[in-house]
């Protein structure tokens, strides 16, 4: 599904509500939230409602359990964590007990922290060996490139069908990236794209309707078997899109 919103702010406030939601929703059911973040300036928006009221009352905080979908191989105090922002903007400021907070250790050596959270998921999933994770929400961005998480075009993470987080030299950005991979993507209960920004509306034309291309258009490999996709685009990104 695809919802098109005035502008980052409302499309902020829409996946806030669905967030929100979402958190509700899984923990009525199953007594915990486990949520994958994305990276990157779209959610910055949204985790800093996220920790106001009327949604940082609405969020069972202490049963939210909070991953990453993918990290940069830096410290969690660099500019550049996806870790970083997550904490600053939201959980520094919502009551969720350390230990619901599950950050990609991108400090260490790339491959250790790949094996280290896959180690991390197996057990705050309760996952016997083959068994995938299935988050109730897992929040993803799009690159102009079309990327999503640290699934970059060309890359051997997009094609990854047996690990569950893997280490990604990503040579455009001459840096190594953390993320999950499609199968975890694809067991998801749910999945929340942020799109916002005309830079974006040849991608998101490419993913939503081009041909089915996911090694140039990673994004494209999202596709849960069972459970929705929704897309929360601004107007801008979807300047390309046919009506
Ligand atoms: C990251 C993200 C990445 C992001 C897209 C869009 O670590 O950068 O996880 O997948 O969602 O690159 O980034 P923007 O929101 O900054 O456009």
């Amino acid at each position: 599904m695809v919802i098109i919103c005035d502008d980052l702010a409302a499309l902020s406030r829409e996946a806030a509500a669905r967030f929100a939601h979402r958190a509700e929703e899984a923990t009525a059911a199953q007594g915990r939230f486990s949520v994958a973040l994305s990276g990157g300036t779209t959610p910055r928006a949204l985790y800093a409602l996220l920790a106001q009221n009327p949604w940082r009352a609405r969020v069972p905080w202490a049963a939210t359990h909070v991953f990453w979908g993918d990290e940069r191989c830096v410290p969690p105090d660099h500019p550049d964590s996806n870790y970083r922002l997550a904490y600053q903007t939201l959980l520094a400021h919502v009551p969720i007990p350390a230990g619901n907070i599950h950050r990609l250790r991108g400090e260490i050596d790339p491959i250790v922290a790949a094996s280290e959270y896959e180690s991390v998921l197996r057990a705050a999933f309760g996952l016997r060996p083959g068994q995938l994770p299935r988050f109730d929400l897992i929040l993803l961005g799009l690159g102009e490139d079309g990327h999503t998480a640290s699934l970059f075009p060309g890359t051997a993470a997009v094609h990854e069908r047996e690990r569950l987080v893997v280490a990604q030299w990503v040579e455009k950005l001459k840096a190594c990236r953390l993320t999950l991979t499609p199968p975890v993507l694809n067991a998801a209960a749910a999945i929340l794209f942020l799109v916002a920004g005309g830079a974006k509306a040849a991608a998101l034309r490419q993913v939503l309707s081009g041909d089915n291309r996911p090694d140039r258009y990673p994004a494209q490999v999202v596709r849960p078997a069972d459970g929705d996709v929704t897309w929360l685009v601004d107007r801008a990104a979807t300047g390309q899109l046919s009506s």
